[in-house]
Formats: C-alpha cells, sequence, structure tokens
C-alpha cells in the first residue's frame, strides 16, 4: 500500500464508535503503570505503531503484560535494566517521556526511533534533565537521538518552560517524582493536561495551579491505573473536517475525550460557521462524550492563541480553510516546524499543489480558500498531512503518496473512510 486514490464524496450521515483511541493517553496507561504498586488494567488502549512500541519498550523495562484483545494488564517490580536498545519508532511523546521515566532509574538505558525521529530535537528535554542532573547524551550534544542514559539522582527543580509543550512538562513531571524535593515546573500557556489528571488519579501528590504545577518527590509507589482510554479527538477531527466540507452532511464522533486542552480545533471549526455540538457522557479522568458535526459554508478565520491545544490538528483545520470563504491566518505555530514532519511547508506545499493560494511565514501561513483541485500529494512520512489531504479528496479526488505512517495513530482510519467515500489502493 504506497499510495490511494480517493473519489469526490456525496452527502452522508455517520455515527462513528470506532474512532481510534486516544494516542497520548494510551503512551502515559502503559508508562505509567510502571509507577503503580500493583496490576493496572486499560482498555481500549491505542493498538498502533507508536504506542505498540511504547509497551514493547515497557516490556523491555521489566513489567509483565497480559492481553487478552480487551484488556492489557501491566504489572511491575520497578524499572529493569534492558538487553535492547529501546526503539520508539516515530513517536516524540513516547522518547520525551521515556527520558523523564529513566533519569532517575538503575541502569543504562539507550533509546532511538525512525529516520524521522532521529532528527528531531531533543534539547527541549535533555538540557532541563541535565541541569538538575540526569546522565543524559546523544549526537549534536544531546539534541538527536539515538539517546543514551544513565541513571541518576536527580534534585529539586524551578523550571519555566518557554514553550508550551506537553512533552517536556510531562518529561519533567516524571523526573519530579523521583528528585530529591519538591519542584515546580511552569509552562507560557497551558499543554494537554493527561499526565496530571492520571498520575493526580493515581495518588501523585501534585498540584496545578493555572501554569504552574507543583510535585512532590513519590514516597511509595503509587496506585494502578484502572482506564478505559477513550476516543482520540485528533484523529476524530478528520472526519469533523470531512462533514464540514461535504454539503448536506454529519457525523457524529463517540466517546472522544472533551478535555478542553484538547478540543480547540473543533471550537475553531464551530468559529468558522460549521455547526457542532458536544454531549458528554462520562467523566473519568477526563470528560468523555460524543461530538455531533454538521456542514455549514465555512468562513475564513485567524488562529493565533493557545496553539497547542490545536496544534495536531491544524493540517486537517487547513483542509476545512482552504474550503472557506476568505483568507486564513495560522500565527506562534512555529512549533509546526518540529513535528513528524515540517508541517507548515508540507502543509502549504500540499495545498499549493491542489491550486490553493498560501503564504508561508516563520511561525504560520495563511491560505485562501478557493478551488481545490485534484493533486498528487506526498505525505512526507507524516500520519496528519497523509490523513488531511485524503480528506481534502473528498471535495476534489486525490492521489496520496507513502502511506504506511498512517499506521502510527490510525490503523483503521481507511476502513471508515471507505463509509464515505470511494477509497483505491495502488
Ligand atoms: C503530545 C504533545 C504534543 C503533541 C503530540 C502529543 C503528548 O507535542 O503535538 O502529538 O502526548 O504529550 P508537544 O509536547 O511537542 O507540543
Amino acid at each position: 500500500m504506497s499510495s490511494v486514490e480517493v473519489s469526490r464524496a456525496t452527502e452522508f450521515s455517520l455515527s462513528i464508535s470506532e474512532i481510534a483511541p486516544d494516542k497520548s493517553i494510551s503512551h502515559r496507561s502503559a508508562m505509567f503503570s510502571m509507577l503503580a504498586n500493583g496490576t493496572s488494567e486499560i482498555k481500549n488502549f491505542l493498538r498502533a505503531e507508536d504506542t505498540m512500541n511504547s509497551l514493547e519498550i515497557v516490556r523491555n523495562l521489566g513489567a509483565t503484560i497480559e492481553d487478552d484483545g480487551v484488556t492489557i494488564k501491566i504489572s511491575s517490580n520497578g524499572i529493569q535494566e534492558p538487553s535492547e536498545i529501546l526503539d520508539c519508532g516515530n513517536s516524540g511523546t513516547g522518547i520525551r517521556l521515556f527520558c523523564g521515566l529513566l533519569s532517575s532509574a538503575n541502569g543504562h538505558f539507550v533509546l532511538t526511533g525512525d529516520k524521522y525521529l532521529r532528527h528531531r530535537p531533543m534539547k527541549r528535554v535533555t538540557n532541563p534533565l541535565r541541569d538538575i542532573g540526569a546522565k543524559l547524551d546523544g549526537r549534536n550534544d544531546g539534541d538527536l537521538a539515538p539517546l543514551s542514559i544513565r541513571g541518576a539522582s536527580l534534585k529539586a527543580f524551578n523550571y519555566e518552560s518557554k514553550i508550551a509543550s506537553a512533552q517536556v512538562k510531562s518529561c519533567m513531571i516524571l523526573a519530579a517524582l523521583h528528585a530529591d524535593g519538591v519542584c515546580t515546573y511552569s509552562e507560557p500557556e497551558l499543554s494537554r493536561d493527561h499526565t496530571e489528571r492520571m498520575l493526580k488519579g493515581m495518588g501523585a501528590d501534585l498540584h496545578v495551579d493555572g501554569l504552574k504545577t507543583t510535585i512532590k518527590p513519590m514516597k511509595e509507589l503509587l496506585s494502578p491505573l484502572n482506564i478505559r482510554v477513550p476516543a482520540d479527538p485528533s484523529s476524530a477531527f478528520f472526519f469533523a473536517v470531512a462533514a464540514a466540507i461535504t454539503p448536506d452532511s454529519n457525523v457524529t464522533l463517540e466517546g472522544v475525550t472533551l478535555n478542553s486542552t484538547r478540543i480547540e480545533a473543533f471550537k475553531a471549526l464551530e468559529r468558522m460557521g460549521a455547526d457542532i455540538r458536544y454531549e458528554q457522557i462520562d467523566n473519568k479522568y477526563e470528560p468523555i462524550g460524543n461530538i455531533h458535526v454538521k456542514y455549514a459554508p465555512l468562513k475564513a478565520i485567524t488562529v493565533e492563541d493557545n496553539i497547542s491545544w490545536l496544534i495536531d490538528e491544524l493540517p486537517a483545520l487547513s483542509i476545512a480553510f482552504a474550503c472557506a470563504d476568505g483568507v486564513s491566518i495560522v500565527k506562534n505555530a512555529e512549533e509546526l516546524r518540529v513535528k513528524e514532519s515540517d508541517r507548515i511547508s508540507t502543509v502549504v506545499n500540499g495545498l499549493n499543489a491542489c491550486g490553493i493560494t498560501t503564504t508561508e511565514y516563520e511561525d504560520g501561513y495563511t491560505v485562501t480558500g478557493g478551488k481545490l483541485s485534484k493533486a498528487s500529494v506526498d505525505s512526507h512520512g507524516d500520519h496528519r498531512i497523509a490523513m488531511s489531504f485524503i480528506i481534502a479528496g473528498l471535495r476534489c479526488g486525490m492521489n496520496v503518496t507513502d502511506l504506511e505512517c498512517i499506521n502510527t495513530s490510525f490503523p483503521n482510519f481507511f476502513e471508515l473512510l471507505q463509509k464515505i467515500t470511494k477509497v483505491e489502493f495502488k
């Protein structure tokens, strides 16, 4: 499966209960189970490459994993030195959070990933960890994987991060749990807060006050997790855009986390004119519910605040921009340049190939709504770029190449897409 041809869609009405489980929460469920004093039980764990790599790493670190296909049970007797190199595949979340988890563990650990991950910046975690005594190294003075870690004692810290990054925050919170005193971490804007919610739920002594989190070191192991992972709003969003750009269509996305740090892209789509309704049905660690999205003519917007709340959805949102009336603007989004691809250039170049006018800036871009035309777009190994341009194809037909990456986050994407349109693999 190296390329796909998708056809234009006509009106559809769909309720989807099989959106991929949340990637961020699945990674954390596997990792945090290593901090518990008993068996954690995880239902609806994301069975995609990124998160299965994290689960395999947890196994290599000595955890016992039982999996009956429905519930994954993880028990740990503390982190053991692995005989294997720990391969995070394509996942920035995997490698950066494991850095925090392993910096204080007894032993030597080597973390690596695929060719894309090995080019992504790691100093954002290795620098603050080294400042508190962690023994970490990697290529380019600790900026590029493979990274090696020799567990060490960590000093208490007060760290003010310059970037709103949940990966950096989570890495430092995990380090703080084993530091020699009370630690604080603050960030310029609130990033996704699954780590804080889940660790608090497990009994960690962690206090969040606005943008500042205070963490007391663990005196004893935490309570096991017992969680059903909700659907991933970042994956659900592809189908929200599909409904929002296909006249007379609507979709219900079932069982999605409604955590406000994760649904900002739906709010943006709402500001563009789409008809969106949220229906909360549960609240465990996070509010969870259904999101109903209905087509309406879209108008351009500017996106410049709380960028980390929709950073992963900007490629798909940009397809909605291309179908809207007017010029949409994205600002303060320089972080897009260091994602699975340089998403400012992959989005802008992909849209240009489809006949859409754009302007590129260092920290963002503009998209002038117009008529999308069928093109051939390469994903550059980036799952969100691949799925975004496939969704664009619902308007005009599209050929998208380099599709394997979709398995990192949404293995059943095509199965669901086939409910809307014709999909042909080449
Ligand atoms: C994630 C945090 C975000 C996001 C990524 C998942 C997480 O990255 O883009 O897909 O699970 O913590 P940053 O922390 O680099 O912003």
